[in-house]
């Protein structure tokens, strides 16, 4: 049975999709079918990896215009297949709203093929809205990407209470499977002061693997691959795959 992760975290730009798409392709790399889901209208994710937008996606699913099954693309690693989300996905924020069970679409499509991989990722948007609501629910453990600035740590807060309240009303198995740590910078006193205020609060949930700041991961999304096919030699590369390893042995 497949394990679901989501990836979520409401302030922008921590590293979210590059987390998943990374750690996702380590994780494959070590001969787990992974699937990734794009649940963010941004599409990031699905750029990331050169899937065609322009494809019915995850958006058409919860739509029911077309079926999880059918809208599955391959990636350019083996073992990962991704769904892909374009802007028509903002569309779902307001379809939602009015629905009943709202906030367990997602988690109904994923049931289905759960059974078919080892792993699946959901990569959710900067809001802690009905998206990435649907994400918390559907998953069995969320990792939350931080960025080691000075504001991450209130709206670490902020997300802490909300993963509460979903653990409370809606999805009682969601565990916190860790806090990662991303773009860090050695020279910076204040990314160190964050590390250890973080890990000194949420201590064994932070990964020992710190993704440091790193160009090539920067520009692998631009190519349509993943690091580990982009600059496998890269810092970025080695701290993900140590990250898949950690990830592997925790969940
Ligand atoms: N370790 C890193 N080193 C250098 N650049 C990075 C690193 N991680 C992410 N980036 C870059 O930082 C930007 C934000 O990262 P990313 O898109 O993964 O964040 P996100 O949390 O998914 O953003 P959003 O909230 O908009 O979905 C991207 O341009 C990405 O390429
Ligand atoms: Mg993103």
């Amino acid at each position: 049975m497949g394990k679901i992760i989501v990836f979520a975290n409401q302030k922008g730009g921590v590293g979210k999709t590059t987390t998943a798409v990374n750690l996702g392709a380590y994780i494959a790399d070590a001969g787990k079918k992974t699937l990734l889901v794009d649940f963010d209208p941004q599409g990031n994710l699905s750029s990331s990896l050169g899937l065609d937008k322009k494809k019915p996606g995850i958006y058409e699913v919860l739509s029911g215009k077309a079926e999880i099954e059918d809208v599955i693309q391959k990636t350019p690693v083996e073992n990962l297949s991704a769904v892909a989300a374009n802007i028509n996905l903002t569309g779902a924020n307001i379809e939602l709203v009015d629905q009943e069970d709202k906030e367990y679409y997602l988690k109904k499509i994923i049931e289905k093929i759960k059974n078919n991989y080892d792993y699946i990722f959901i990569d959710s948007p900067p809001s802690l809205g009905i998206l990435t609501l649907n994400g918390l629910v559907a998953a069995d453990h969320v990792i939350i990407p931080l960025q080691c600035e000075y504001f991450a740590l209130e709206g670490l807060t902020l997300l802490v209470q909300t993963i509460a309240g979903i653990q409370r009303e809606l999805n009682k198995k969601l565990s916190i499977g860790g806090i990662v740590f991303t773009m860090y910078d050695t020279r910076t006193n204040l990314a160190n002061e964050v590390v250890k205020n973080v890990t000194g609060y949420f201590r064994e949930k932070v990964f020992r693997t710190v993704i440091p700041r790193n160009v090539a991961l920067s520009e692998a999304p631009s190519h349509g691959l993943p690091i580990s096919i982009y600059r496998d030699d890269s810092t970025g590369a080695r701290s993900y795959k140590k990250l898949s390893e950690e990830v592997i042995n925790r969940v």
